[in-house]
């Protein structure tokens, strides 16, 4: 059953305790877990039925705690100074003792951050004092909620409680800003006009078409705007193990393999979703010249994994 909740100390709890919690920020709903915890961050998938992993954006009480897992330069500090709390999400590369899980950031090496302009999301966050990681808190391709009312429509019954927070004044989603790679990226427009940003660093580049390919699912890794592969190739459902292959186990490993990761020895789903990218990322780096995959049904998270291990397989261009 979901609760509706109004103490934000009580939405904290459960988010602490590895619950989900939907709560209102000044944009839309958002789908609340405790982004250092992986299963947790798995669950936010499977309760909104996704078909693939994206990367999620974290929420914090301020910039410092922003700065604390992620790397700021001028730019960002400047950004911070001019709207946040408030609709701006910043892309920046993760610090090397980064807190938050693999699979909340796709595997990236870059982090979202927000701090949302939200008395009620706000004092969850700051009883929580961990990353929330919160994608909108709607069924997978579905629009995203506005009001509690929305929320329990939508997930009532999948997720532990809602935070009423009454009716979100934006709207939209938050504007999601590269400043990872140096330059200055649109990769969303949202709650903060695009003009107002260039008011603070200057010009901003547009990534429209990437961006509006980046929120489908596509088969082609080389269009995505952005994404985790593995430098080795990935061969799925393999029932059999090279000699020069690592494998990536889904229950009882496969006779013969030498270097394992195991996903989830018991065949759990979202164990396996949480440990998905540090298993590609470890066997990446094991020396060996290939990865080979078990078989992942396709029934709930399996198909997120089962998408991404196909994308880490399909052939890549420079
Ligand atoms: O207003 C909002 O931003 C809402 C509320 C709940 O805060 N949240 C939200 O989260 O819309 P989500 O997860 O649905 O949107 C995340 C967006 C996606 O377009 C995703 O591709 C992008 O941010 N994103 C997240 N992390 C990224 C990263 N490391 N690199 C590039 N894009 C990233
Ligand atoms: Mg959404």
């Amino acid at each position: 059953m979901t609760v509706l909740l109004d103490d934000p100390l009580d939405a904290a709890a459960l988010i602490l305790a590895g619950e989900l919690v939907a709560f209102a920020t000044e944009t839309v709903y958002g789908l609340g877990a405790d982004a250092r915890n992986g299963k947790a961050v798995a669950g936010i998938f499977e309760a909104k039925g996704r078909p693939h992993f994206n990367p999620l954006i974290c929420h914090f009480p301020d910039a410092e705690s922003a700065w604390a897992e992620v790397r700021p330069d001028d730019r960002a500090r400047a950004l911070a100074a001019a709207f946040w709390p408030g609709p701006l999400t910043l892309v920046l590369p993760r610090r090397a003792d980064c807190r938050v899980d693999l699979l909340a950031g796709a595997g990236l090496d870059t982090l979202a951050v927000r701090v949302p302009a939200h008395d009620g999301a706000l004092a969850l966050l700051r009883a929580a004092g961990t990353p929330v990681a919160a994608p909108s808190a709607n069924r997978s391709g579905r629009v995203s909620p506005t009001s509690a009312a929305h929320v329990m429509e939508e997930l009532s019954g999948r997720i532990a409680a809602v935070l009423e927070g009454g009716d979100c004044p934006v709207g939209v989603e938050s504007t999601v800003l590269d400043l990872a790679a140096g330059g200055a990226v649109l990769l969303r427009p949202g709650g903060v006009p695009v003009e107002a940003i260039e008011a603070v660093i200057g010009p901003v580049g547009r990534a429209v078409p990437l961006s509006a390919a980046a929120g489908r699912s596509l088969r082609s890794p080389g269009m995505m705007l952005s994404h985790y592969a593995p430098a080795l190739p990935v061969r799925l459902d393999a029932t059999e193990v090279g000699p020069d292959e690592a494998l990536l186990a889904f229950g009882p490993p496969l006779r013969g393999a030498g270097t394992v990761f195991q996903l989830s020895e018991t065949g759990d789903l979202r164990e396996a979703a949480s440990r998905l990218f540090s298993g590609l990322r470890t066997l990446d780096a094991s020396g060996r010249r290939g990865i080979a995959a078990m078989p992942i049904p396709e029934r709930g998270l399996g198909a997120a994994i089962r998408d991404r291990l196909a994308r880490a397989a399909a052939p890549r261009h420079a």
